[in-house]
């Protein structure tokens, strides 16, 4: 079915092609290859928009699946630098009145773009180190001091991210012997029928008040109810516009979560109804732009992810603006304090970092 979102990267590839391929001096069977490999990038993208699964093939293997998204974000970067190397051409021209050196400009690009996307890709995918944070809640009871609390968001099990995966990353967490988890949203891409296997080891995770979730945009591209069904049944809480408390003692602590805006129900509001007075509030919300207005509505902590972090410089930039200005790390808005995950992944098209490592997130958290 034709997309006209599909343009973009056609066009994309186009650009490489005319802006790279043309002026370097190499032979045209050579220049051809090139063209073939940069072209596969797209090709991925447009197959999968034509299988039923949307955004995976899963009769890939993942290997196959991992280097045509690797050629997906190397004809990214190629683009990026490619801008540079045309605005540098421009004014070569102007101000120079010199013949610009087309093929070493273009040969510069090639081989930064190829060395980045090979360091990149191998950051993307590697299972991602554990990264503490000591938050201090006020209100916090004493006997929730300490209390640990890790994460993981955004983990897109797909063509590239598989069991294996998922496997690592549960034996991290537990290995933190945590006493909630969180997961706000994005878990996969991909049909239950397909990606169900892949998933499985999430029914591992331990944690002494539980698994807590909230959806991300990414559910709602599939079988949202039959993931809802098969991610439960693993053990996981989704709080879908609801709290839960957890207790200790006499003292408490509310988990809530919204929502993912894509449900057209984001509803913070909701989720907070009926919330203990003078009770410290921890709230998952996918996406971190409803920062400020959650926080006029008393959350002690808002955790977030579905930025992964801009990934890549320039692109940082872009998801900044589509965020509310909230990429990565964190932020203190009027009191409440957001923290916007990398993500422990990112979506199979594009699985390349720089300067952006993903993680694994624990917070200890401290009264004050
Ligand atoms: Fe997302």
């Amino acid at each position: 079915m034709f997309n006209p979102f599909m343009l973009v990267p056609c066009l994309i590839c186009l650009y490489d092609i005319l802006s790279m391929i043309f002026p370097l001096r190499f032979s045209w069977p050579l220049k051809i290859l090139l063209i073939l490999l940069i072209i596969s990038g797209p090709a991925k993208m447009l197959l999968m928009r034509m299988t039923p699964s949307g955004f995976t093939i899963p009769e890939l293997t993942r290997n196959i699946a991992l280097i045509l998204s690797a050629m997906f974000s190397f004809m990214i970067v190629a683009a990026i630098l490619l801008i540079m190397k045309d605005i540098v051409q421009v004014f070569w021209r102007l101000f120079l009145h010199a013949k610009f050196p087309a093929h070493f400009a273009s040969l510069a690009v090639l081989i930064i773009a190829a060395i980045s996307t090979v360091y990149g890709v191998y950051q993307g995918t590697r299972v991602p180190e554990v990264v503490a944070h000591d938050v201090k809640i006020p209100g916090l009871a004493k006997s929730f001091d300490g209390l640990r609390v890790a994460m993981i968001v955004d983990i897109h099990v797909g063509s590239v991210n598989r069991r294996p995966f998922v496997e690592s990353v549960v034996e991290s967490v537990n290995a933190l012997s945590p006493d909630v988890i969180l997961i706000p949203g994005d878990f996969v891409d991909g049909r239950v029928k397909d990606r169900k296997y892949d998933l499985e080891p999430l029914k591992d995770l331990r944690a002494k008040f539980g698994v807590f979730a909230v959806t991300g945009n990414h559910e709602y591209y599939y079988d949202l109810h039959g993931w809802l069904e098969t991610l439960t049944g693993f053990g996981i809480k989704f709080l879908h516009n609801e709290h839960a408390v957890i207790s200790s003692g006499d003292s408490k602590l509310v988990i809530a979560g919204s929502l993912d805006p894509t449900s057209r129900n984001h509803d913070t509001e909701r989720a907070l109804e009926n919330v203990p007075a003078n009770v410290p509030v921890i709230l998952m919300d996918h996406q971190p732009k409803f920062a400020n207005n959650n926080a006029k509505l008393g959350v002690s902590l808002q955790v977030s992810g579905h930025t992964h972090g801009g990934q890549i410089p320039v692109v940082y930039q872009i998801t900044r603006k589509l965020n509310g200005g909230f990429v990565r790390g964190w932020y203190d808005i009027d009191g409440m304090k957001l923290y916007v995950s990398p993500g422990t992944s990112q979506w199979d098209g594009f699985p390349m970092r720089l300067f952006d490592p993903s993680e694994i997130s624990l917070f200890t958290l401290h009264a004050e």
